[in-house]
């Protein structure tokens, strides 16, 4: 029976085991699953840690969570194609679930399919090497409560480890005297924490946009978003603006490339993250921006120069659940022989077909589009459905509503790909609304 190792045990790696276990209750014969997580519980970047630097045992936090992240896309984009919201909650909740419910959600279906016991937990994976001869990988991974090495042979490696963990962090002249706090999205955990302050953002992203809204929201005097391309351009409450790139500080003073000058007390980088992978040789290694459409990767997941090596979640993400679950669900089927992969020369030309259609991408529609295709091309292959169209549907109506409203967005109600039904809208305004619980959501 061959063996197979995942790394990581967050929703890429729990869509990994979930399409094996789902295999297995139909009766077929699956290899042997061992994955190895660092942290001591699964759901990956969903477990909320006040901790940031380091964790217990010295090894770097993984998780950018913060208190009252609601999820950013309406429910109905994201929904597991097996497993839907109704069935999870016994009944149809509104569309954008805070960070706590989408756990719940996410490691329910888990827990459900009973498979905890192929997690190794508190381990983390130092290092993945090929050996040539064996046709094998040798994964070295530390039980990090115990602080004991092991190494095992697996003949496939399930890269799983997210790529929103490592911060980007660029530098800006005269930032070493600002005198205030500077930190990255990554280590933001409460935005209560900078009540009455003057804030500076830098980024124009998903993190920016969200950070900026909720420091307003409990109670930063004013934030100031600084990009370096596009501004975000939205309509925003009155004590956010947005400036172009910052040009220098001079100690609490921004000074932008437009001339303008502000004073902060704070400073948050929503700078992105890095694609990191030390425990990878550079032959093994994913080298990327973040992308809709990664290179060297055969339908965004098989490793062209050792298709043994499959990586999940590597995409820019528009869809993340029900993404992870077809590439989980294709991968399975290739490492159960079910789907046979072609040479490497059609591999890469296929890659480079949807690189050329990304490259042609002009806005967030397209953008949509694209990975709406990209995912009917992996479920068309493998048993997992849903209504695709319905969920692309659903990401243009919210792109709409957040050009409406960014404060009102998350008040809209979409349909479900999964069972059809149309979401009750929340009790409350998001904007209006401090307290993210999963009791007070539900009620
Ligand atoms: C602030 C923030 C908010 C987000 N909000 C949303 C949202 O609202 N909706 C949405 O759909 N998506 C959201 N996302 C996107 C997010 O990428 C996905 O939801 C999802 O968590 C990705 O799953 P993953 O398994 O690829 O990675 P992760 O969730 O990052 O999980 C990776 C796992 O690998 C483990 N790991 C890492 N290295 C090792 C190692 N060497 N050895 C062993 N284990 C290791 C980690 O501990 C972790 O458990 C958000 C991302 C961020 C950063
Ligand atoms: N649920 C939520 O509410 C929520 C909240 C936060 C994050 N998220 C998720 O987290 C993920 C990551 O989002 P993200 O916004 O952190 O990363 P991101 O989407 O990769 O965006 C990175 C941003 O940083 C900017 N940037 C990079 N280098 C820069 C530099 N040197 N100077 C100035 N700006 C620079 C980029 O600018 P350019 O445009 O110029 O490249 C871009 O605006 C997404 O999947 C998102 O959905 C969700």
């Amino acid at each position: 029976m061959s063996r197979i190792a995942i790394v990581g045990a967050g929703p890429c790696g729990l869509s990994q085991m979930r399409a094996f276990s789902s295999a297995q209750a139909n009766g077929a014969d699956i290899p042997e699953i061992v994955c190895f997580e660092k942290q001591n519980d699964w759901g990956g970047l969903w477990n909320y840690s006040w901790r940031t630097g380091t964790d217990e045992y010295g090894e770097t936090c993984h998780g950018s969570m913060y208190k009252y992240l609601w999820s950013n896309g309406p429910k109905e984009c994201l929904e597991f194609g097996d497993y839907s919201f109704e069935e999870h909650f016994g009944r149809s909740i509104p569309s954008f679930p805070p960070r706590e419910t989408l756990r719940n959600y996410i490691t329910g279906r888990a827990e459900l399919a009973g498979f905890r016991d192929w997690v190794k937990f508190g381990h983390v994976v130092r290092d993945v090497n090929y050996i040539k001869d064996a046709n094998q990988f040798l994964v070295r991974a530390v039980d990090l409560l115990n602080q004991k090495d092991a190494e095992e042979l697996f003949d496939y490696v399930v890269v799983a480890n997210g790529h929103f963990s490592v911060p980007n962090l660029p530098t800006f002249t005269g930032i070493d005297n600002f005198p205030g706090r500077v930190i990255h999205g990554h280590d933001f955990r409460d935005a209560a924490e900078f009540q009455g302050q003057r804030l500076l953002i830098v980024g124009a992203s998903y993190s920016a946009e969200d950070i900026a809204l909720q420091s307003k929201k409990y109670g930063a005097t004013s934030v100031t978003c600084s990009y370096r391309t596009t501004p975000m351009g939205f309509d925003w409450p009155d004590g956010i603006e947005e400036l172009p790139l910052i040009d220098h500080f001079d100690g609490e003073t921004a000074h932008f490339s437009n001339g303008a000058k502000r004073d902060f007390d704070s400073i948050i980088l929503c700078t992105g993250y890095l694609h990191h992978f030390p425990f990878l040789t550079e032959e093994l290694r994913l080298i990327t921006t973040n992308r809709l459409y990664p290179g060297k990767l055969y339908k965004g997941i098989f490793w062209t120069d050792n298709p043994k090596l499959v990586y999940l979640g590597m995409q820019d993400q528009y869809y993340t659940f029900s993404m992870f679950d077809v590439q989980a669900w294709y991968a399975r089927d290739v490492v159960m022989g079910r789907i046979e992969l072609p040479s490497y020369s059609e591999m890469q030309s296929d890659i480079d077909n949807w690189q050329q259609r990304e490259e042609s991408l002009t806005n967030p529609s397209e953008d949509i589009d694209f990975q709406t295709d990209y995912c009917k091309d992996l479920s068309t292959r493998v048993d997992y459905s849903l209504d695709w169209d319905l969920a692309a549907q659903n990401f243009k109506d919210w792109e709409h509503h957040k050009e409406e409203s960014i404060i009102g967005y998350r008040d809209k109600a979409f349909r479900s790909p999964v069972t059809h039904a149309h979401a009750p809208t929340h009790h409350t305004a998001w904007w209006e609304e401090m307290n993210d619980s999963t009791e007070i959501f539900l009620s």
